[in-house]
């Protein structure tokens, strides 16, 4: 008899945008008449920019020509698309990364779910609470988490790292020592970041104790602040202690066309085995590559006028982040995130638990957000707002909002 893997069956609920969207239609079964307005969920709702479509358009008529068709993609990703990587978010911020170390993927959920796969078992992982769930769940899946604490919602092998007002929303260095570090700057979901002495301080730390840092930094088009880090290897020494995650879906709206990648330089190794040469190994015999059209808009991303049409598309968010935070702080809510980050989080008022404020948004104003409690048990009594709907939404739901 077969059996399953029982990491698995460990997994308390389900995962949180499904509780959501379960109450959500509920929601609307029982009021059909009521416009729901969603700043829950992290997807972006502007069209893909015209530079992006225009690169499509090329890439699919090629592929309809038997001289110029592509097959199977390179295990690492197109070399065009991974010198353009390496040129523009890279060596134009003086980082030393070669192209081919440069892994192309289909988005950084896959790749910050997949990572831990090449590490030993016996890992230890540390994560900041609130956390990007699928850092957690995957470990979970892979047997690497302990026993799950029900009434305080940890798992007993995890290193929780809070990140709460009293420091700002950044996590401090651990008393216990970590094997993998999972950081996240610009962070989802409490949209706060570290400036780029703190994440040296990171840096310096997994170099001293032997840790890796999976860093991922699928919001770095929204920072706004100078000091604040676009990568991790701007910090000296993140080459031997580094991978980093990216992610085209919230810099240049392919949630729906799939593509990211992840970086492993050559020195990171344990012992004499760099994880540059397992990550290759495993993604070669599970992933046969990003489609050619993606690759190729993806490429369009760097193109000067993709650049010019995407910023456009980050400020128009950005600007719905800053109408957010402001009519809530006006509104009397304890507020922050929404300025290096399309995320805005907030206290729930008047002691209301994370999930009582989102039945009380959801029932009252008909919005939907996100309770800070799904993300980690420093979540409880946060919510999250997302500045990805569009503007005339956002403005509508702070309304609402306002007049609660
Ligand atoms: C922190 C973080 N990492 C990764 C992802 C997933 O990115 P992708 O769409 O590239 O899979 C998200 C999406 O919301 C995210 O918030």
């Amino acid at each position: 008899m077969f059996k399953v893997n029982e990491n698995y069956l460990k997994l308390p609920g389900s995962y949180l945008f499904s509780t959501i969207g379960k109450k959500v239609n509920a929601f609307v079964q029982d009021n059909p008449e009521k416009k729901i307005i969603r700043l829950g969920i992290g997807d972006v709702t502007q069209p893909l920019a015209p530079a992006i479509i225009q690169a499509f358009h090329t890439a699919v008529d090629e592929m309809a020509d038997a001289k110029t068709f592509r097959g199977y993609a390179p295990d690492l990703g197109y070399e065009f698309l991974r010198n353009a990587i390496r040129e523009n978010d890279y060596i134009a911020r003086g980082c030393q990364i070669e192209a081919d170390e440069i892994f192309v993927s289909d988005g950084a959920k896959c790749d910050s779910g997949n990572i831990q796969e090449i590490f030993s078992q016996d890992n230890k992982i540390a994560v900041c609470d609130p956390v990007y769930p699928v850092y957690v769940d995957t470990n979970v899946m892979a047997g690497r988490t302990g026993t799950y604490d029900s009434r305080k919602e940890t798992w007993s092998n995890i290193i929780y790292m809070p990140c709460t007002a009293e420091n700002n929303f950044a996590p401090e260095l651990p008393k216990e020592t970590p094997d993998l570090i999972y950081l996240c700057f610009p962070n989802n979901p409490t949209g706060s970041t570290i400036t780029k002495k703190q994440l040296q301080e990171w840096v310096d730390y997994a170099n001293k104790v032997g840790a890796v840092i999976i860093y991922d930094a699928a919001y770095e088009a929204y920072i706004s602040e100078e000091d604040v880090p676009h990568t991790i290897y701007e910090c000296e020494g993140a080459r031997t202690c580094a991978i980093e995650l990216r992610s085209f879906s919230k810099n240049a709206g392919f949630t729906g066309v799939r593509l990211g990648f992840t970086v492993i330089p050559k020195e990171l190794k344990a012992g004499e085995v760099s994880l540059h040469s397992l990550w290759a190994r495993r993604h070669g015999t599970k992933y046969n590559g990003a489609p050619y059209i993606v690759q190729r808009a993806g490429e369009a991303v760097y193109s000067d006028a993709g650049k010019v049409q995407l910023k456009q598309q980050v400020d128009y968010y950005m600007n719905n982040a800053k109408y957010i935070y402001d009519g809530l702080k006006s509104a009397g809510y304890t507020v922050s995130g929404g300025v290096n980050a399309p995320y805005i989080w907030l206290k729930a008022p008047n002691k209301m638990t994370s999930w009582e404020f989102f039945d009380y948004l959801l029932e009252k104003a008909n919005v939907v957000g996100t309770p800070g409690s799904g993300f980690g048990p420093s979540g409880e009594t946060y919510f999250r707002l997302t500045a990805f709907g569009s503007y005339e939404n956002t403005m509508e739901a702070m309304e609402r909002i306002k007049k609660l």
